[in-house]
């Protein structure tokens, strides 16, 4: 259901770049037109230059307080998700009652700013997080009839607005490999999760369609392997899923798997054909001594530098976007500091970090737009590799992605 990249495209764009004959877009992504002196590019200049999501967890109140709020967020970020807003609880608190208002504002909000969205999350397999009437169907009908009402009634309305959808968060027990026991499961049984991406998929075709996951970022835990299961089988049994989406909230030194680790893991969902995403990306540092910021920074740059190195990695989303407001705060306390900008909007060495991360990816070229001179260049490349016994290889500092 996804559209893929082939290797042609990859084989394609390495001709190109051997031949110095990279389109203008491109060109633009010299690493030297947003480092030179001088220049200010921003994330979402870098992120549109390379064809990524890049995005941040948003709440309309802050918009409304907070001056520098909305401008940093949209100078930023070429996407948002609602952190809070689209939550069961809080949008369809009674059957009858639903509150699309703080929604609905930071939808209105992204759409003026031209930023994409990613809709979080339609229905959170966690207990605690499902209203009481929902945990209270007795029959599968009923929990049948609660999920389509919930499903059929958001998805239809941010139909065209919203592009992207966590359909189901967290299916996992926290820190298990079982399924959350919760009403659906009671009810209906695991398939409950297909059934959901089903009534996602029949209110918005053109959705791109998520299952969202903590703590699956390392391959070879029993919990990696019950997810990948999971996913198989929903892709095996021809659910509309198109995505897997890697939370990877992270807390150093204890939470922190590797950039290797994480490529392995999107590695895998790719080979199912599947796209997959950073979703809540952040690092909180409990360290309170040395060079804390510059280790976060490392931190980023592997991270997100494996989301880079897959083709089938679609984009990065931060949980939050500046100190000032994050969740481990009412969480853990304050004083963790897990995003890239400080609590005074400055850039902080994880800014500069996911920048230079982000420039390692090659743009997506546009549908036939590469047609006629992707021809001659896979030509000429091809007989200049014949002749030089190698392929062609790329100008000094360019990244090799596989695509
Ligand atoms: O808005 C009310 C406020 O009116 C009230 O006075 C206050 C009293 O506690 O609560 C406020 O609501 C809180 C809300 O955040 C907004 O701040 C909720 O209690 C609190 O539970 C809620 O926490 C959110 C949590 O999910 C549960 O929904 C966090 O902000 C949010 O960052 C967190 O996000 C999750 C993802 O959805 C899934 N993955 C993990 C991630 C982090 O836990």
């Amino acid at each position: 259901m996804r559209t893929g990249r082939g290797p042609g495209v990859a084989a394609a764009l390495l001709a190109l770049a051997a031949l110095g004959a990279l389109p203008e877009r491109a060109r633009a992504l010299s690493l030297a037109d947003c480092t030179a002196p001088g220049a200010d590019c921003t994330l979402r200049e870098v992120a549109d230059l390379v064809g990524l999501r890049l995005g941040a967890a948003a709440a309309s109140g802050y918009i409304a307080s907070d001056p520098l709020y909305g401008p940093t967020l949209a100078a930023e970020f070429n996407s948002l998700t609602p952190e809070n807003h689209l939550k069961w609880p809080q949008i369809h608190p009674a059957p009858d009652t639903w509150n699309f208002g703080p929604a609905d504002a930071l939808v209105d909000f992204a759409t003026a700013a031209g930023m994409r969205i990613r809709g979080h999350t339609l229905l959170w397999a966690n207990p605690d997080r499902l209203p009481a009437y929902v945990a209270g169907a007795t029959s599968a009908a009923e929990a049948r009839a609660y999920m389509a009402d919930h499903i059929t009634t958001l998805v239809g309305r941010y139909a065209g607005r919203i592009d992207t959808w966590d359909v189901v968060n967290e299916p996992l027990e926290n820190l298990g490999d079982v399924l959350f026991d919760n009403v659906f499961l009671d009810q209906i049984g695991p398939g409950y999760i297909g059934e959901a991406f089903q009534l996602a998929h029949a209110a918005d075709p053109t959705a791109r369609l998520f299952l969202n996951e903590v703590l699956v970022e390392i391959p070879g835990s029993s919990r990696f392997d019950a997810f990948y299961d999971l996913v198989k089988g929903l892709v095996d049994a021809g659910v509309p899923i198109d995505g897997v989406g890697f939370q990877t909230h992270l807390l150093s030194p204890f939470i922190q798997p590797t950039g290797a680790q994480l490529e392995d893991a999107m590695r895998r969902f790719a080979d199912l054909g599947l796209g997959v995403e950073i979703t809540e990306m952040d690092v909180g540092m409990t360290q309170t001594a040395g060079d804390r910021l510059g280790l976060q920074a490392q931190i980023y740059a592997d991270l997100i530098g494996a989301c880079v190195r897959v083709a089938a990695c679609e984009g990065i989303t931060f949980w939050g976007f500046t100190d000032r407001y994050t969740w481990l705060d009412a969480a853990f306390g304050p004083g963790l500091d897990p995003l890239p900008f400080d609590v005074d909007y400055g850039r902080k060495p994880a800014w500069f970090a996911t920048r230079d991360a982000l420039l390692a990816r090659l743009p997506e070229p546009a549908p036939g737009a590469l047609l006629a001179p992707l021809a001659a260049a896979l030509v000429l490349g091809a007989r200049r590799s014949r002749r030089r016994g190698r392929a062609p290889a790329l100008p000094a500092g360019r990244a090799v992605v596989e695509i």
